[in-house]
């Protein structure tokens, strides 16, 4: 399983084959994982670099645990506490980077399109660990690998999108990854945090989150993202809440057996009631381990897209 791609950038831009070959090589990834030998010989000689210019606890993390279970060679840069601090340019960052012969660098960025800019300058893979409230591709195909895993496809599924829509980069590469998918996709949250842009894609746009929910084979919550809203798009956290949170009562009207998701971190009590966080049906730390697995698949791809394939396992 190849992917004949140099940079992973966002589910907009990958087609249907390429998703599902990830998903499968993903599969392989947690099989591994399972026989608890947490060293393989894949990445060996490889080396993977993680430059984060917004704070992150299981991209990153994940990212790094990956290239380690692999033999990567794997390094962290903080913006913060790096010579992007004293002004250097993303672009010559990335360049800094490329010198040292890293073959993958995994970018998160404030800003919309930094991990496009930095993919044409430089030779490592790029891979986009979120950008502004544009994509987060490896978040979406951990949580399409998550719902493959319980409910065994995608076709004719119906799933509720409840939250932040308009800041979430996770919500638009799930759009893009669960339409390509066959899902239905119902997406709701306050008017204000409503991309208009969204109705041509296919999605159903919903006001209220009764109507999102009823029915739904899956429910994700997102987070409400302070750090990104201007002041006024939000009356108060505990009127945001009451409407539009998902609790025990509302979560009855979705299908009994629903797969309850959320990409974390969560403000319990304000996107979902605690309850739902830790039921049952819930998979949140599913898609945590699921993390790891497809950032594997991912990285293994990218490293050996010019070379034959061979048996994983
Ligand atoms: N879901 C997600 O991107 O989490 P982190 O910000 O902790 O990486």
């Amino acid at each position: 399983m190849i992917l004949n791609r140099k940079d992973i950038l966002g589910l907009k831009d990958i087609d249907k084959t390429e998703i599902e070959a990830i998903l499968n090589t993903a599969d392989l990834m947690k099989y591994i994982l399972r026989q608890g030998n947490k060293k393989t010989p894949h990445l060996q000689g490889k080396s993977v670099v993680t430059l984060f210019y917004e704070n992150s606890t299981r991209t990153r993390l994940s990212f790094e645990l990956a290239g380690k279970y692999m033999s990567a060679s794997a390094a962290n840069i903080s913006a913060s506490a790096s010579s992007v601090a004293k002004g250097e340019s993303l672009i010559d960052t990335g360049r800094t980077i490329d010198a040292m012969g890293a073959d993958v660098v995994i970018i998160r960025h404030p800003i919309s399109g930094a991990p496009h800019l930095l993919a044409r300058h430089i030779k490592a893979s790029v891979i986009n660990a979120g950008d502004g409230m544009n994509e987060h591709p490896t978040q979406a195909l951990l949580d399409l690998f998550t719902i493959k895993e319980k409910k065994g496809g995608f076709a004719g599924l119906k799933v509720a999108i409840i939250g932040d829509i308009y800041h979430s980069r996770v919500a638009r590469s799930n759009i893009w990854g669960m339409l390509k998918l066959g899902c239905e996709v119902n997406i709701c949250g306050p008017n204000t945090l409503m991309p208009p842009s969204l109705d041509k894609t296919g999605v159903n746009i919903y006001s209220n989150v009764e109507d999102a929910i009823r029915g739904a084979d899956v429910v994700m919550g997102l987070r409400i993202q302070r750090e990104r809203q201007k002041s006024g798009l939000l009356p108060s956290i505990d009127e945001y809440a009451r409407y539009f949170g998902i609790n025990d009562k509302n979560i009855k009207l979705a299908k009994k057996d629903v797969l309850i998701l959320h990409p974390g971190p969560v403000n319990r009590g304000v996107e979902m009631t605690s309850s739902i966080v830790d039921e049952d049906r819930s998979a949140i730390n599913e898609q945590v381990t699921n993390g790891v697995a497809v950032r594997m698949a991912l990285l293994y791809m990218l490293t050996r897209r010019s070379v034959p394939d061979e048996n994983i396992v």
